[in-house]
C-alpha cells in the first residue's frame, strides 16, 4: 500500500549544545534523520516530506537526491502547526500517511508497518509505549479500553500524570482525515502551542476508531536531545548489530566493544577482537581474525585472512591468506593478493602486491605493481611523487629489495634482482642481476678519534 511519510524535523535541539542541526548527529555513521528517511524508504514512502526549521537549508542539503519533499516551518509553533505546513504536500492518493520524528532515528520498520496496517487508510492509529517515568510525555486517556485523548503532560490533572501509557508521537491517520482535522486545530493549551495530538479527540468525536499500538523496545522510540542520548542510542544500535553478527556466527571478542557503521558481511568462522570499528561496506570471507583496535572501511579481506591490531585499511582488497599488521596502513587501491605479508608501520597505496609478495617493516610503497614472492626490505620507499606527477614502479617476480632503498619511479625492476641495501634508484634495474647505488665503504688505518681536552678544576 503506498504511503505518505511525514518526518517532523524542525526543532532545535537546545540540549545538544551545538551548531549542528539535532537531525545531523549521528548514529552509526549516519544523521539521525538520514535513518528515519531510510525507514520510510523501506516502508515503501512513495511520499516523504521532511519538515525542516532549525537550520533548515543545512538539513535540506544533506538528504540531496533522496527524493524527499521539503516544507518548512517558520517559526516552530508545535507539532500540529509543523503538520499544518506539511498538509499541501500530502499525496491524496495514498490513503494512510504516517508521521515520524526525525530525532527518533531507529523507529523499526516492523513496529511502522503494523501501525500502518493498524490505520488500514480508516482508523488512527497511535504508537504508544509504558514508560516507568511518563513525565514530560503526552498520555494516553481511555475510557474503558477505549482512547479518548493525548493529554500533554503541563496540560493534565495529577490523576492523568498517574498514567504511564504514553504516547511516542509516531501516528498513522486516514490521509483525507487527518488534513482536515490539523487545519482545525487551536492552541488553547498549557503551552500555547498547535498540539498533533489534538486530532484524538476530533477521530473520537467524529466516531472514528483510535487504536493503539505498543512498540517493540524503548529504543526503537528513544528520542535524541542531548549527547548522552545520543551515545545511549548508539550504543543500543551497535548492541543489535553485534548480536545480529553473532547470530550468524561470527565470535566477536565483545559485542559491547564493536562499531559498525555501515554493512558488514562474514563467511563463517570469522573472529574480531575488541575495539574495531567497520566503515562502508567490508566483507571478511571464511576464517578472517581481526585483531584489536582495526579501523577498517570499504574493504573486502580474503578467506584465513589474519589482521593483527591496530590496523588501518581503507577501499583495499586483501588475499587469502595474507598477514596484516599490527599497525599497517593500506590506503585506497592497495590490492594483496593471497599470502601477502604487510608488517608494521608499512603503508601501501594504490600498488597491486602479487602473491606471497612481503613488505615487514617501516616501508611505503604507493602506484606499485609488485610481482610474486618480492621482499622488500625495511625501510624502503617508492619515490612516486616529483612534485607535480605520480609515476609506476614496476617490481618483476622473485626480487629482493634490500633495506633502506629509494627507488625513484618510473622504475622497472627485472624478475630476480637484487637491489642492494642503501640504494637510490632512479634507472632500470636488469632481472637476475644485483644492482647496487650507493658511495663504496672505505676504512682509513691509524686514524684517531678527537679526544676532550682535560678538565681544568
Ligand atoms: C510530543 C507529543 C507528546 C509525545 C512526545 C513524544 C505533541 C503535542 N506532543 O511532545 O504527546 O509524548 O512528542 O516525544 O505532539 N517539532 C517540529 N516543529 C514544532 C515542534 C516540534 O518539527 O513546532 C518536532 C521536533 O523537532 C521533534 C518532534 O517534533 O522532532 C517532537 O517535538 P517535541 O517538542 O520534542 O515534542 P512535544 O511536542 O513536547
Ligand atoms: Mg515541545
Amino acid at each position: 500500500m503506498a504511503l505518505n511519510v511525514v518526518i517532523m524535523a524542525a526543532g532545535k535541539g537546545t540540549r545538544m549544545k551545538s551548531t549542528i542541526p539535532k537531525v545531523l548527529h549521528r548514529i552509526a555513521g549516519r544523521s539521525l534523520l538520514d535513518h528515519v528517511v531510510l525507514a520510510a524508504a523501506e516502508l515503501g514512502s512513495s511520499r516523504t516530506v521532511v519538515i525542516t526549521g532549525h537550520g533548515a537549508a543545512q538539513v535540506e542539503a544533506s538528504l540531496e537526491g533522496r527524493g524527499t519533499h521539503f516544507v518548512r516551518q517558520e517559526p516552530q509553533l508545535g507539532t500540529g502547526h509543523a503538520m499544518q505546513q506539511a498538509v499541501p504536500s500530502l499525496d491524496d492518493a495514498n490513503e494512510t500517511t504516517l508521521v515520524l520524528y526525525g530525532d527518533v532515528p531507529l523507529i523499526g520498520t516492523e513496529t511502522a508497518r503494523k501501525l500502518v496496517a493498524a490505520c488500514a487508510g480508516r482508523q488512527l492509529a497511535l504508537l504508544t509505549i509504558e514508560l516507568a517515568d511518563p513525565s514530560g510525555y503526552g498520555r494516553i486517556v481511555r475510557e474503558g479500553s477505549q482512547v479518548r485523548a493525548i493529554v500533554e503532560h503541563k496540560d493534565a490533572t495529577p490523576a492523568q500524570r498517574a498514567i504511564r501509557e504514553t504516547y511516542t508521537g509516531i501516528m498513522a491517520g486516514p490521509t483525507r482525515l487527518l488534513k482536515r482535522w490539523v487545519m482545525a486545530l487551536k492552541n488553547d493549551n498549557a503551552q500555547r502551542e498547535y498540539y498533533l495530538t489534538d486530532v484524538v479527540a476530533m477521530a473520537v468525536a467524529e466516531g472514528v476508531p483510535v487504536v493503539a499500538e505498543s512498540a517493540a523496545s524503548e529504543a526503537e522510540v528513544a528520542g535524541v536531545n542531548s549527547p548522552l542520548q545520543l551515545a545511549d542510542l548508539e550504543r543500543a544500535y551497535q548492541l543489535a548489530h553485534a548480536h545480529a553478527l553473532m547470530e550468524a556466527g561470527v565470535r566477536l571478542a565483545d559485542p559491547a566493544r564493536l562499531d559498525v557503521r555501515g554493512t558488514l558481511t562474514c563467511g563463517t568462522d570469522v573472529e574480531i577482537d575488541v575495539g574495531c570499528i567497520f566503515e562502508g561496506t567490508v566483507h571478511l570471507a571464511d576464517g578472517v581474525r581481526i585483531g584489536a583496535h582495526c579501523v577498517i572501511r570499504d574493504t573486502r579481506i580474503g578467506e584465513g585472512a589474519q589482521v593483527q591490531p591496530f590496523t588501518h585499511m581503507n577501499q583495499a582488497v586483501v588475499g587469502a591468506r595474507a598477514e596484516i599488521g599490527p599497525f599497517a596502513r593500506l590506503r585506497p587501491g592497495a590490492e594483496l593478493g593471497p599470502e601477502v605479508h604487510i608488517g608494521n608501520f608499512v603503508e601501501v597505496k594504490n600498488s597491486t602486491l602479487a602473491a606471497g609478495a612481503k613488505a615487514n617493516h617501516l616501508a611505503y610503497l604507493g602506484d606499485a605493481t609488485v610481482g610474486e614472492r618480492v621482499n622488500y626490505g625495511a625501510g624502503s620507499i617508492t619515490a612516486n611523487y616529483d612534485g607535480a606527477n605520480k609515476h609506476r614502479t614496476v617490481i618483476g617476480n622473485d626480487v629482493h629489495i634490500g633495506s633502506n632503498c629509494v627507488l625513484v619511479a618510473p622504475l622497472n625492476i627485472g624478475d630476480g634482482a637484487t637491489i642492494g641495501g642503501g640504494s637510490t634508484i632512479n634507472k632500470d634495474a636488469p632481472a637476475g642481476q644485483l644492482t647496487i647505488a650507493r658511495s663504496k665503504q672505505m676504512s682509513f688505518a691509524g686514524w684517531k678519534r678527537p679526544k676532550k681536552a682535560p678538565k681544568v678544576t
